[in-house]
């Protein structure tokens, strides 16, 4: 009935099609690609240009700068936000506090750098189930973040920021018992060490250089 040619561009027309959306399922998550915009947002409000090539054409956020994905499953598992926002902003729009809650999209996230960011505190507490590596260094924290629900954490980096003591979060940090890399270098801690840095077990390097603590180590608290 149908003439040839017709038939042959109904089925190029399929075949298109089917790739597309083969292509399209291929790309990552929209929940993680509308997760990474929020993140653009926070960083840029109100009026920065950073991580330009977030967004627009590009729906595979995958391909985009500063991410990586598991091959196999598109979920995002780096982010790397490592000196981001502009100076600029923070001096014009005064302390500035990330929300936790921009990283919930990201289920499979592991490694999370936010290094250099002039980033003052969080809102909220941080839960991601799979971080393994945080590095929170060079940045103006005050406080030791919340990280105690974070209990796959294996490298925590917190040198270069503005922590005077070892109160409140230091001691949910110790429950951490996965935790093999912890630096506090570089800050203006002064005090005794605790006795409850002896309870993380799977330590392996340890770090308070250039800070003004004293005492000595205990173990198996
Ligand atoms: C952003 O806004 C600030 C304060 O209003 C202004 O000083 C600065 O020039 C603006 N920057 C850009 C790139 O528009
Ligand atoms: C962020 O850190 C990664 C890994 O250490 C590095 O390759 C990259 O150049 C850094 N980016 C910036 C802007 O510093
Ligand atoms: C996370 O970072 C570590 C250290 O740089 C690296 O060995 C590991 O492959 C990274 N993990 C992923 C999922 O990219
Ligand atoms: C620890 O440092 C924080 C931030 O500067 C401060 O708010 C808090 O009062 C200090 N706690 C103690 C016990 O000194």
């Amino acid at each position: 009935m149908e003439s040839p040619l017709i038939l042959f561009f109904k089925v190029l027309f399929v075949t298109v099609t089917l790739e597309l959306q083969a292509y399209g399922s291929l790309g990552c998550f929209e929940e993680e690609r509308i997760g990474l915009l929020k993140i653009k947002d926070a960083f840029n409000h109100p009026n920065g240009s950073a991580l330009s090539s977030w967004g627009g054409e590009g729906m595979d956020c995958c391909m985009w700068e500063n991410v990586k994905c598991d091959g196999t499953t598109k979920r995002i598992v780096q982010i790397f936000l490592n000196r981001t926002k502009l100076f600029e902003l923070v001096k014009n729009e005064g302390d500035w506090y990330l929300d936790s809650s921009l990283f919930l999209p990201f289920q499979q996230l592991q490694n999370l750098s936010l290094e250099g960011n002039f980033l003052k505190g969080f809102q909220g507490e941080l839960r991601s189930s799979k971080l393994e590596y945080l590095d929170l260094s060079s940045n103006w924290l005050t406080e030791i973040p919340s990280l105690s629900a974070v209990k796959s954490l294996k490298f925590l980096n917190l040198e270069m920021n503005r922590f005077t003591n070892l109160s409140d979060h230091f001691r949910e940090l110790t429950t951490l018992n996965n935790l093999e890399m912890l630096s506090l270098a570089y800050n203006d801690i002064s005090g005794n060490i605790p006795m409850s840095i002896g309870a993380l077990t799977t330590l392996k390097f340890l770090s308070f250089r250039n800070n003004e603590l004293s005492g000595t180590l205990q173990e198996g608290r």
